[in-house]
């Protein structure tokens, strides 16, 4: 199983680098209900966002300063992983970090390879590995952000996850930004065929340099169209989460075929 703790639930969007302490240790205790192997993947919040945004990390290598954007970004999100880490921990689960950026080969943004061999090992012995959204080499931009939802996709097809759920602070994928729209239904199932309101999908609410609601749809409907289902919960409500971990369906937005 692999399940994304979103940045949006983890951390405060609106404040830069400011991780909902309570919110992370609930989320961990629920992560310890599931009974398959599972891997955990965060996303970068308000920690990885407005740090690779000020240096047009995402745009790729265009001047030096990026250099040490690069590493700031980087570093950001290793903060925000040690939070992740320390509560998996207290939750009883023996959580490992897997820096993305160390074994994930990626260029013009898409992961071409990654070394599972350790992330498999990992999970063979009953340990969770963790990874994250992050600033890495981009063999033909030089840099760029790799997308937490973009490892999810990836790893749920490599490792035949027999469930994906992407926890977010909403109840789903809606007709328009239920942060903006006033009046807007939950879509409870999309699939490629739903190219209008696919095209409508928006970014996040904060700051978010990969593509908010939109390009996470669009990862997993790459995902679905190779025979993986997804499905988007929101991991704000109590209890969501864990039923989604236990095997129920149907608590948010499923993307599939
Ligand atoms: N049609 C839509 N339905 C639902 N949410 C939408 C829609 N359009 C835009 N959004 C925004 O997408 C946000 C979720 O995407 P976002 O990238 O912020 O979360 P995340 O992936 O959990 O965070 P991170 O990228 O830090 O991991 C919601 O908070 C909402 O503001
Ligand atoms: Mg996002």
């Amino acid at each position: 199983m692999v399940v994304k703790l979103g940045g949006s639930v983890i951390t405060d969007k609106r404040r830069p680098f400011v991780v909902k302490r309570a919110t992370l240790r609930r989320l961990a205790r629920e992560l310890a209900a599931a009974k398959q192997p599972l891997v955990v993947v965060h996303g970068g919040g308000s920690f990885g966002h407005p740090v690779a945004s000020k240096y047009g990390i995402a745009e790729g290598y265009k001047n030096k300063n990026q250099l040490m954007g690069l590493s700031l970004t980087h570093r950001a999100m290793e903060r925000l992983n040690v939070n992740v880490i320390e509560a998996l921990q207290k939750a009883g689960l023996p959580a490992i970090a897997v820096q993305p950026s160390a074994c994930v080969v990626v260029s013009g943004g898409q992961i071409q390879s990654m070394e599972l061999a350790p992330i498999k090992k990992l999970l063979e012995l009953g340990i969770v590995p963790v990874l994250y959204g992050d600033a890495v080499p981009d063999l033909s931009k030089g840099m760029s952000i790799l997308s937490g939802d973009q490892i999810v996709a990836y790893l749920a097809l490599k490792l035949e996850a027999s469930r994906v759920i992407l926890g977010v602070d909403v109840d789903g994928v809606c007709t328009a930004n239920p942060k903006k729209a006033k009046h807007v239904e939950i879509v409870r199932r999309i699939t490629p065929a739903d190219e209008k309101l696919i095209a409508s999908l928006g970014a996040a609410e904060g700051k978010d340099v990969t593509g908010g609601m939109g390009n996470k749809v669009r990862e997993l409907l790459a995902l679905a169209e190779r025979g993986v289902e997804a499905e988007i919960v929101n991991a704000t409500k109590p209890g969501i989460l864990k039923r989604a971990v236990r095997g129920e369906r149907e608590l948010g937005t499923i993307v599939g075929r």
